[in-house]
């Protein structure tokens, strides 16, 4: 045992004067500390947090939460300390509580007050989220599909019109309105760091202004149960300085690239050949179907099925071979290829950047 001089800690052993259960329960405490403590602070950020607001209107529903959350811990406080003062005061004391005074203020008016302020607050709030953001915002159309986004960048002649899907670009510092329809059933819109949730209705058009004050990369998710594929209907949103975006529209607004080389222009025919050309628009081609994601630039996104995979040559091959056995119930028929026409296909349209 190695010895140590009086008052001089060993290694890995101190000298206490707490009990060992006292000590066991310290030793947790501060253990449970380190480690929820980081967890929960690392659960308030990300790129889907609301209380990472993003946007001004994201900003003034965070602030909105946070005067919730302190008038409740208020609120719970007072009852808790009403509560030990009846435990712990003498018999005699109590009887204070008892006064009709009491029962009528902290049961009826208290709640009534407190409640109309925040009614009011909250009422102010709704209506700044539903502000007309003016002639300069970007407008874009977004329609749920089960199971993912489809987005309208609306030009100023109607051939101006831009589609695209899942992934939804907005330049930085400008308003966004967003007009949510549906093509099926009911879905929500939601990107939790840029603005609060709104659902797209069949038959009808709901509004929903975000903004994005910095540069970033936000993921959002339908907030509406749709059916089996609800939880694989993400998107994500990039906010870029206005000079990019305008770039990136400009590059997006472009038929798709003739394909180069033999490889390339096998993966086309095979993708026009094989009936995707039936749902699939590929501008520049013949495949001009609408009800499926515009696959012009398919290559440029992160994702392949809104959000389930990563665009990587992997992934297109396992999705085009059996969508079915990744997304079961997705509208995407399962079609049997060769091996090669599959391989190329799947080149080809990683090619459409
Ligand atoms: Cu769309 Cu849930």
């Amino acid at each position: 045992m190695p010895r140590t001089g009086k008052g001089q800690p060993s290694s890995g052993c101190y000298r206490t004067s707490l009990s060992p259960a006292r000590l066991m329960a310290r030793t947790l405490a501060s253990r449970a500390c380190g480690l929820l403590l980081p967890t929960a602070l690392t659960a308030c950020t990300g790129i889907q947090s609301a209380l990472d607001p993003r946007g001004p209107a994201s900003a003034r529903i965070a602030d909105l939460s946070w005067i919730l959350f302190a008038g409740a811990t208020l609120v719970f406080l007072l009852v808790l300390g009403i509560l030990c003062y009846v435990l712990w005061s003498k018999a005699g004391d109590r009887g204070r509580f008892n006064h009709h005074y009491f029962i009528a203020g902290g049961g009826v008016v208290l709640p009534v007050v407190v409640l109309s302020v925040l009614l009011v607050f909250v009422f102010r709030v709704g209506a700044e989220l539903t502000a007309d953001p003016g002639e300069d915002a970007l407008r874009v159309e977004v329609t749920g599909y089960q199971w993912w986004w489809e987005f309208r960048y609306i030009g100023e002649e109607p051939q101006q019109d831009l589609v695209t899907a899942n992934e939804l670009h907005i330049p930085v510092g400008r308003p966004v309105e967003l007009q949510l329809k549906s093509a099926d059933v009911i879905h929500s819109f939601w990107v939790p760091n840029l603005a609060g949730k709104r659902d797209l209705i069949p038959g009808m058009t709901n509004t929903l202004n975000i903004q994005a004050d910095s540069p970033g990369l936000f993921r959002g998710m339908c907030n509406e149960f749709c059916g089996a594929q609800h939880t694989l209907m993400s998107l994500y949103v990039i906010s870029e300085p206005d000079a990019v975006f305008q770039r990136w529209l400009d590059a997006q607004r472009e038929p798709a690239q003739a394909p180069i080389g033999a490889w390339m222009e096998a993966g086309e025919a095979a993708f026009l050949k094989s009936g995707c050309p039936v749902c699939h628009t590929v501008r520049g081609t013949e495949a001009r179907g609408r009800t499926g994601p515009d696959l012009t630039h398919f290559g440029s996104r992160r994702t392949i099925a809104a959000g389930t995979l990563s665009n990587s040559r992997a992934n297109r091959i396992a999705w085009i071979a059996s969508p079915q056995h990744i997304k079961p119930e997705n509208h995407m028929p399962e079609f049997r290829l060769d091996s090669e026409s599959l391989r190329a296909m799947a080149d080809y349209l990683g090619s459409l950047e």
